[in-house]
Protein backbone atom coordinates (compact mmCIF):
# COMPACT_ATOMS: atom_id res chain seq x y z
CA UNK A 1 0.00 0.00 0.00
CA UNK A 2 1.36 3.24 -0.66
CA UNK A 3 2.86 5.54 2.00
CA UNK A 4 -0.41 7.64 2.88
CA UNK A 5 -0.23 11.46 2.50
CA UNK A 6 0.16 12.87 6.47
CA UNK A 7 0.56 9.50 7.68
CA UNK A 8 0.82 8.93 11.43
CA UNK A 9 -1.34 11.97 11.15
CA UNK A 10 1.81 13.76 11.70
CA UNK A 11 1.90 17.90 12.33
CA UNK A 12 -1.52 17.45 12.44
CA UNK A 13 -3.74 19.02 15.63
CA UNK A 14 -5.98 16.59 17.33
CA UNK A 15 -7.21 18.53 19.79
CA UNK A 16 -6.28 21.33 22.55
CA UNK A 17 -4.63 20.71 25.84
CA UNK A 18 -3.31 22.94 29.04
CA UNK A 19 -0.73 20.35 30.18
CA UNK A 20 2.13 20.87 27.77
CA UNK A 21 3.36 21.96 25.23
CA UNK A 22 5.84 20.08 22.59
CA UNK A 23 7.24 22.57 20.05
CA UNK A 24 9.45 21.22 17.10
CA UNK A 25 12.88 23.20 17.59
CA UNK A 26 13.01 21.54 20.97
CA UNK A 27 11.07 22.67 23.75
CA UNK A 28 8.87 21.29 26.20
CA UNK A 29 6.55 22.97 28.65
CA UNK A 30 4.10 22.02 31.55
CA UNK A 31 1.71 23.98 32.16
CA UNK A 32 3.95 26.92 31.15
CA UNK A 33 6.99 25.73 33.31
CA UNK A 34 9.98 24.39 30.89
CA UNK A 35 11.34 21.08 31.22
CA UNK A 36 15.24 22.21 32.24
CA UNK A 37 13.57 24.36 35.42
CA UNK A 38 11.61 21.25 36.58
CA UNK A 39 14.21 18.90 36.28
CA UNK A 40 16.25 21.11 38.44
CA UNK A 41 13.99 22.51 40.66
CA UNK A 42 11.13 20.46 41.29
CA UNK A 43 10.37 16.49 42.32
CA UNK A 44 8.30 13.75 40.64
CA UNK A 45 5.90 14.56 43.19
CA UNK A 46 5.76 18.54 43.04
CA UNK A 47 5.20 17.88 39.05
CA UNK A 48 2.81 14.94 39.64
CA UNK A 49 0.65 17.79 42.05
CA UNK A 50 1.07 20.47 39.20
CA UNK A 51 -0.13 18.01 36.09
CA UNK A 52 -2.69 16.22 38.18
CA UNK A 53 -3.92 19.46 40.17
CA UNK A 54 -2.92 22.98 37.81
CA UNK A 55 -0.98 24.69 39.64
CA UNK A 56 2.57 23.95 41.92
CA UNK A 57 2.00 23.12 45.52
CA UNK A 58 3.06 25.02 48.48
CA UNK A 59 5.24 23.40 50.98
CA UNK A 60 1.59 21.96 53.21
CA UNK A 61 0.19 20.81 50.38
CA UNK A 62 3.33 19.09 48.86
CA UNK A 63 4.33 17.51 51.93
CA UNK A 64 0.01 16.35 52.57
CA UNK A 65 0.24 14.85 49.02
CA UNK A 66 3.51 13.20 49.26
CA UNK A 67 1.59 11.49 52.65
CA UNK A 68 -0.83 10.60 50.36
CA UNK A 69 1.19 8.76 47.80
CA UNK A 70 2.73 7.02 50.45
CA UNK A 71 -0.28 6.03 51.91
CA UNK A 72 -1.41 4.30 48.14
CA UNK A 73 1.51 1.83 48.19
CA UNK A 74 0.65 -1.14 49.82
CA UNK A 75 -0.66 -3.90 47.66
CA UNK A 76 -4.32 -5.15 48.32
CA UNK A 77 -3.64 -9.15 49.48
CA UNK A 78 -5.52 -10.32 46.20
CA UNK A 79 -2.96 -8.49 44.23
CA UNK A 80 -0.21 -10.22 45.82
CA UNK A 81 -1.52 -13.65 44.53
CA UNK A 82 -1.96 -12.40 41.06
CA UNK A 83 1.41 -11.01 40.90
CA UNK A 84 3.06 -13.92 42.48
CA UNK A 85 1.29 -15.82 39.78
CA UNK A 86 2.79 -14.11 36.55
CA UNK A 87 5.83 -15.56 35.06
CA UNK A 88 9.07 -14.39 35.02
CA UNK A 89 9.25 -14.68 30.97
CA UNK A 90 6.47 -11.98 31.17
CA UNK A 91 7.22 -8.87 29.30
CA UNK A 92 7.26 -6.45 32.47
CA UNK A 93 4.64 -4.15 30.25
CA UNK A 94 2.31 -7.31 30.24
CA UNK A 95 2.83 -7.44 34.65
CA UNK A 96 1.75 -3.13 34.60
CA UNK A 97 -0.96 -3.75 32.30
CA UNK A 98 -2.26 -6.32 34.33
CA UNK A 99 -1.81 -4.74 37.42
CA UNK A 100 -3.58 -1.43 36.35
CA UNK A 101 -6.22 -3.62 34.71
CA UNK A 102 -6.46 -5.84 38.37
CA UNK A 103 -7.10 -3.03 40.30
CA UNK A 104 -9.62 -1.73 38.58
CA UNK A 105 -11.10 -5.01 38.91
CA UNK A 106 -11.38 -4.76 43.08
CA UNK A 107 -10.86 -0.97 43.58
CA UNK A 108 -13.01 0.09 40.64
CA UNK A 109 -14.11 4.02 39.93
CA UNK A 110 -17.44 4.16 40.93
CA UNK A 111 -17.86 7.84 39.82
CA UNK A 112 -15.35 10.48 38.08
CA UNK A 113 -15.33 12.10 41.71
CA UNK A 114 -12.95 9.38 42.35
CA UNK A 115 -10.59 10.09 39.45
CA UNK A 116 -8.09 11.97 41.73
CA UNK A 117 -7.96 9.19 43.85
CA UNK A 118 -7.57 6.47 41.98
CA UNK A 119 -4.60 8.05 40.01
CA UNK A 120 -3.02 8.92 43.27
CA UNK A 121 -3.84 4.37 43.90
CA UNK A 122 -2.24 3.57 40.90
CA UNK A 123 0.71 5.86 41.21
CA UNK A 124 1.52 4.03 44.63
CA UNK A 125 0.69 0.99 44.19
CA UNK A 126 2.32 0.18 40.63
CA UNK A 127 5.53 0.90 42.09
CA UNK A 128 5.60 -1.45 45.00
CA UNK A 129 3.85 -4.21 42.79
CA UNK A 130 6.23 -3.89 39.76
CA UNK A 131 9.21 -3.91 41.88
CA UNK A 132 7.36 -6.98 44.01
CA UNK A 133 6.69 -9.23 40.95
CA UNK A 134 10.43 -8.80 39.86
CA UNK A 135 12.03 -9.74 42.69
CA UNK A 136 9.48 -12.53 43.38
CA UNK A 137 9.37 -13.82 39.95
CA UNK A 138 12.79 -13.52 39.03
CA UNK A 139 14.72 -13.78 42.68
CA UNK A 140 12.29 -15.76 44.57
CA UNK A 141 12.20 -13.05 47.31
CA UNK A 142 9.22 -11.25 48.90
CA UNK A 143 10.42 -7.83 49.65
CA UNK A 144 8.49 -6.09 52.43
CA UNK A 145 6.41 -3.41 50.54
CA UNK A 146 7.38 -0.85 53.00
CA UNK A 147 10.19 0.83 52.32
CA UNK A 148 10.05 4.12 54.67
CA UNK A 149 11.28 6.53 51.25
CA UNK A 150 9.25 9.62 50.97
CA UNK A 151 9.85 9.89 47.25
CA UNK A 152 8.52 7.51 44.32
CA UNK A 153 12.25 7.37 43.11
CA UNK A 154 13.52 6.48 46.72
CA UNK A 155 10.61 3.67 47.37
CA UNK A 156 11.37 2.33 43.72
CA UNK A 157 15.21 1.86 44.01
CA UNK A 158 14.94 1.04 48.04
CA UNK A 159 12.47 -1.95 47.19
CA UNK A 160 14.49 -2.82 44.50
CA UNK A 161 17.96 -2.85 45.92
CA UNK A 162 17.54 -3.62 49.47
CA UNK A 163 19.67 -1.39 50.49
CA UNK A 164 20.63 2.80 51.55
CA UNK A 165 20.45 4.39 48.05
CA UNK A 166 23.24 7.16 47.19
CA UNK A 167 21.13 10.47 47.05
CA UNK A 168 22.55 10.75 43.69
CA UNK A 169 20.98 7.49 42.44
CA UNK A 170 17.52 8.75 43.91
CA UNK A 171 18.22 12.48 42.16
CA UNK A 172 18.90 10.57 38.80
CA UNK A 173 15.16 8.71 38.98
CA UNK A 174 13.41 11.39 40.51
CA UNK A 175 14.47 13.52 37.28
CA UNK A 176 13.77 10.90 34.90
CA UNK A 177 10.39 10.55 36.32
CA UNK A 178 10.01 14.32 35.92
CA UNK A 179 11.26 13.83 31.99
CA UNK A 180 8.73 10.98 31.76
CA UNK A 181 5.78 12.28 33.29
CA UNK A 182 3.65 13.73 30.47
CA UNK A 183 4.49 14.83 26.58
CA UNK A 184 1.52 16.31 25.08
CA UNK A 185 -0.36 13.83 22.05
CA UNK A 186 2.08 10.49 22.20
CA UNK A 187 0.76 7.71 20.75
CA UNK A 188 0.12 6.05 24.30
CA UNK A 189 -1.50 9.48 26.28
CA UNK A 190 -3.61 10.05 22.22
CA UNK A 191 -4.71 6.24 23.29
CA UNK A 192 -5.56 6.55 27.14
CA UNK A 193 -7.43 10.42 25.88
CA UNK A 194 -9.81 8.32 22.94
CA UNK A 195 -10.69 5.37 25.84
CA UNK A 196 -11.02 8.60 28.23
CA UNK A 197 -13.57 10.19 25.28
CA UNK A 198 -15.65 7.54 25.24
CA UNK A 199 -16.71 8.19 29.04
CA UNK A 200 -14.85 5.15 30.28
CA UNK A 201 -13.44 4.00 33.75
CA UNK A 202 -9.32 5.59 34.56
CA UNK A 203 -8.28 1.84 34.69
CA UNK A 204 -9.31 1.02 31.16
CA UNK A 205 -8.07 4.43 29.72
CA UNK A 206 -4.47 3.62 31.78
CA UNK A 207 -4.76 0.32 30.83
CA UNK A 208 -5.62 0.99 26.91
CA UNK A 209 -2.21 3.72 27.29
CA UNK A 210 0.07 1.15 28.64
CA UNK A 211 -0.49 -1.21 25.71
CA UNK A 212 0.54 1.78 23.25
CA UNK A 213 3.38 2.63 25.39
CA UNK A 214 4.73 -0.91 25.01
CA UNK A 215 5.78 -0.36 21.50
CA UNK A 216 8.93 -0.49 20.60
CA UNK A 217 8.67 3.01 18.63
CA UNK A 218 7.43 4.32 21.83
CA UNK A 219 8.34 3.67 25.29
CA UNK A 220 10.31 0.46 24.64
CA UNK A 221 12.92 2.59 22.88
CA UNK A 222 15.00 2.89 26.10
CA UNK A 223 15.20 -0.91 26.57
CA UNK A 224 16.32 -1.06 22.95
CA UNK A 225 18.89 1.48 23.42
CA UNK A 226 20.20 -0.26 26.29
CA UNK A 227 20.86 -3.86 24.25
CA UNK A 228 22.16 -2.28 21.10
CA UNK A 229 24.85 -0.48 23.42
CA UNK A 230 25.52 -3.48 25.16
CA UNK A 231 26.82 -5.27 21.73
CA UNK A 232 29.77 -2.06 21.24
CA UNK A 233 32.43 -2.81 22.67
CA UNK A 234 35.02 0.10 22.33
CA UNK A 235 34.31 3.45 21.34
CA UNK A 236 36.10 3.45 18.34
CA UNK A 237 33.81 0.48 17.35
CA UNK A 238 30.59 2.76 17.49
CA UNK A 239 31.19 4.31 13.45
CA UNK A 240 31.15 0.89 12.07
CA UNK A 241 28.60 -0.25 14.83
CA UNK A 242 26.12 2.99 13.45
CA UNK A 243 26.84 2.50 9.59
CA UNK A 244 25.96 -1.40 9.19
CA UNK A 245 22.71 -0.44 11.13
CA UNK A 246 22.17 2.11 8.28
CA UNK A 247 23.27 -0.31 5.51
CA UNK A 248 20.94 -2.82 6.67
CA UNK A 249 18.25 -0.25 7.42
CA UNK A 250 17.30 -0.61 10.84
CA UNK A 251 16.49 1.76 12.89
CA UNK A 252 18.78 3.36 16.07
CA UNK A 253 16.51 3.34 19.11
CA UNK A 254 16.67 6.02 21.15
CA UNK A 255 17.00 7.93 18.27
CA UNK A 256 14.64 10.71 16.29
CA UNK A 257 11.22 11.97 17.06
CA UNK A 258 7.69 12.61 15.60
CA UNK A 259 7.63 16.35 16.63
CA UNK A 260 11.08 17.49 17.28
CA UNK A 261 13.06 18.41 14.80
CA UNK A 262 16.66 19.14 15.78
CA UNK A 263 16.81 18.24 20.00
CA UNK A 264 14.63 16.57 22.61
CA UNK A 265 15.64 18.90 25.42
CA UNK A 266 15.15 15.95 27.73
CA UNK A 267 18.11 14.43 26.78
CA UNK A 268 20.81 16.57 27.68
CA UNK A 269 19.06 16.86 30.85
CA UNK A 270 19.37 12.82 31.55
CA UNK A 271 22.71 12.97 29.77
CA UNK A 272 24.35 14.73 32.21
CA UNK A 273 23.17 12.59 34.81
CA UNK A 274 24.74 9.31 32.88
CA UNK A 275 27.77 11.25 32.30
CA UNK A 276 28.23 11.88 36.50
CA UNK A 277 27.17 8.09 37.69
CA UNK A 278 29.70 6.50 34.75
CA UNK A 279 32.94 8.22 36.14
CA UNK A 280 34.72 5.48 37.45
CA UNK A 281 31.85 2.71 37.07
CA UNK A 282 33.24 -0.21 35.24
CA UNK A 283 30.67 0.14 32.22
CA UNK A 284 31.94 3.36 31.65
CA UNK A 285 31.92 2.17 28.28
CA UNK A 286 28.34 2.53 27.77
CA UNK A 287 27.89 6.25 28.74
CA UNK A 288 31.46 7.12 26.22
CA UNK A 289 30.01 4.82 23.41
CA UNK A 290 26.32 6.44 23.68
CA UNK A 291 28.05 9.74 23.51
CA UNK A 292 30.22 8.78 20.39
CA UNK A 293 26.84 7.90 19.01
CA UNK A 294 25.22 10.82 19.65
CA UNK A 295 28.23 12.68 17.86
CA UNK A 296 28.29 10.52 14.45
CA UNK A 297 24.25 9.96 14.46
CA UNK A 298 23.96 14.08 13.57
CA UNK A 299 27.53 13.89 11.51
CA UNK A 300 25.87 11.63 9.55
CA UNK A 301 22.31 11.78 9.47
CA UNK A 302 21.84 14.68 11.62
CA UNK A 303 19.92 12.41 14.04
CA UNK A 304 19.86 13.66 17.37
CA UNK A 305 18.80 11.17 20.88
CA UNK A 306 15.53 11.24 22.10
CA UNK A 307 14.96 11.58 26.20
CA UNK A 308 14.74 7.09 26.22
CA UNK A 309 18.92 6.96 24.63
CA UNK A 310 20.66 8.73 27.66
CA UNK A 311 18.10 7.27 29.83
CA UNK A 312 19.42 3.70 29.33
CA UNK A 313 23.16 4.07 30.81
CA UNK A 314 21.69 6.32 33.77
CA UNK A 315 18.83 3.72 34.66
CA UNK A 316 22.09 1.02 34.45
CA UNK A 317 24.22 2.98 36.78
CA UNK A 318 21.55 3.09 39.15
CA UNK A 319 20.96 -0.50 39.00
CA UNK A 320 17.92 -1.09 36.98
CA UNK A 321 17.74 -4.03 35.31
CA UNK A 322 16.72 -3.44 31.39
CA UNK A 323 13.52 -5.14 32.47
CA UNK A 324 12.09 -2.34 34.58
CA UNK A 325 12.73 0.66 32.25
CA UNK A 326 9.75 1.05 30.34
CA UNK A 327 7.42 -0.34 33.22
CA UNK A 328 9.86 3.30 35.10
CA UNK A 329 8.54 5.40 31.93
CA UNK A 330 4.59 3.70 32.75
CA UNK A 331 4.77 4.83 36.42
CA UNK A 332 6.05 8.27 35.79
CA UNK A 333 3.31 8.74 32.96
CA UNK A 334 0.51 7.64 34.74
CA UNK A 335 0.55 11.38 35.64
CA UNK A 336 0.31 12.22 32.56
CA UNK A 337 -2.25 9.87 31.09
CA UNK A 338 -4.46 10.74 34.34
CA UNK A 339 -4.23 14.99 33.83
CA UNK A 340 -5.27 13.79 30.17
CA UNK A 341 -8.19 12.03 31.05
CA UNK A 342 -9.38 14.59 33.38
CA UNK A 343 -9.18 17.25 31.08
CA UNK A 344 -11.09 14.88 28.33
CA UNK A 345 -13.84 14.55 30.65
CA UNK A 346 -13.84 18.01 31.83
CA UNK A 347 -14.88 18.83 28.09
CA UNK A 348 -15.76 15.69 26.61
CA UNK A 349 -16.96 14.95 23.07
CA UNK A 350 -16.29 11.56 21.59
CA UNK A 351 -13.33 11.39 19.08
CA UNK A 352 -14.29 9.77 16.33
CA UNK A 353 -11.95 10.66 13.04
CA UNK A 354 -12.75 10.19 9.63
CA UNK A 355 -10.95 7.85 7.67
CA UNK A 356 -9.91 8.76 3.49
CA UNK A 357 -11.35 4.83 1.97
CA UNK A 358 -9.03 3.93 -0.41
CA UNK A 359 -10.18 0.62 -1.42
CA UNK A 360 -12.21 -0.95 -4.32
CA UNK A 361 -14.98 0.98 -6.49
CA UNK A 362 -18.69 -0.20 -5.20
CA UNK A 363 -18.64 -3.90 -6.75
CA UNK A 364 -21.59 -6.51 -7.30
CA UNK A 365 -22.25 -8.60 -5.22
CA UNK A 366 -20.57 -12.63 -5.60
CA UNK A 367 -22.11 -15.55 -4.52
CA UNK A 368 -20.17 -18.34 -2.79
CA UNK A 369 -19.84 -21.16 -5.51
CA UNK A 370 -19.41 -18.31 -8.22
CA UNK A 371 -15.69 -16.97 -6.57
C1 LIG B 1 10.57 8.28 16.91
C2 LIG B 1 10.24 7.82 15.50
C3 LIG B 1 9.18 6.69 15.60
C4 LIG B 1 9.67 9.01 14.72
O1 LIG B 1 9.18 8.50 13.55
P1 LIG B 1 8.75 9.42 12.32
O2 LIG B 1 8.27 10.74 12.77
O3 LIG B 1 7.83 8.61 11.53
O4 LIG B 1 10.11 9.69 11.61
P2 LIG B 1 10.55 8.96 10.31
O5 LIG B 1 10.58 7.48 10.60
O6 LIG B 1 9.67 9.45 9.20
O7 LIG B 1 12.02 9.51 10.11
C5 LIG B 1 12.45 10.32 9.07
C6 LIG B 1 13.72 9.72 8.46
O8 LIG B 1 14.71 9.54 9.47
C7 LIG B 1 15.05 8.18 9.58
N1 LIG B 1 15.10 7.85 11.01
C8 LIG B 1 14.32 8.32 11.97
N2 LIG B 1 14.66 7.80 13.14
C9 LIG B 1 15.69 6.99 12.89
C10 LIG B 1 16.45 6.16 13.72
N3 LIG B 1 16.21 6.09 15.03
N4 LIG B 1 17.43 5.43 13.16
C11 LIG B 1 17.67 5.50 11.86
N5 LIG B 1 16.97 6.29 11.02
C12 LIG B 1 15.99 7.00 11.54
C13 LIG B 1 13.88 7.42 8.96
O9 LIG B 1 14.26 6.16 8.50
C14 LIG B 1 13.48 8.35 7.88
O10 LIG B 1 14.37 8.20 6.80
P3 LIG B 1 13.83 8.21 5.30
O11 LIG B 1 13.24 9.57 5.11
O12 LIG B 1 15.06 7.95 4.51
O13 LIG B 1 12.81 7.11 5.23
C15 LIG B 1 11.50 7.31 14.78
O14 LIG B 1 12.48 8.33 14.80
C16 LIG B 1 12.04 6.04 15.38
O15 LIG B 1 11.57 4.95 15.03
N6 LIG B 1 13.03 6.14 16.31
C17 LIG B 1 13.54 4.97 16.96
C18 LIG B 1 12.60 4.55 18.10
C19 LIG B 1 12.63 5.50 19.27
O16 LIG B 1 13.68 5.91 19.72
N7 LIG B 1 11.42 5.82 19.79
C20 LIG B 1 11.28 6.68 20.95
C21 LIG B 1 10.60 7.94 20.57
S1 LIG B 1 10.56 9.08 21.90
Amino acid sequence: MKKLEGAGLRGQSAGQTSLSTVEQEGSLRYLGYSIEDLAENASFEEVAYLLLLGKLPTSSELAEFEDELMNQRTMPDSLVSVVESIPASAHPMEVVRTIISYMGVIEPEKSFDDQLAIAKRLIGVTTTAIVYWYNFSHNGVKVSQDSGERSVAGHFLKLLRQEDIPELDKKTLDVSLTLYAEHEFNASTFTGRVCASTLSDLHSCLTAAVGSLRGPLHGGANEEAMKMLQQINSVEEVKSFVDQKFENKEKIMGFGHAVYSIKDPRSNIIKKFSEQLSVGHEHKLLHDAAAEMEAYMWERKKLFPNTDFFMAPAYHYIGIPTDLFTPLFAIARIVGWSAHAFEQRSNNRIIRPSAEYIGPEDRNWVDIESR
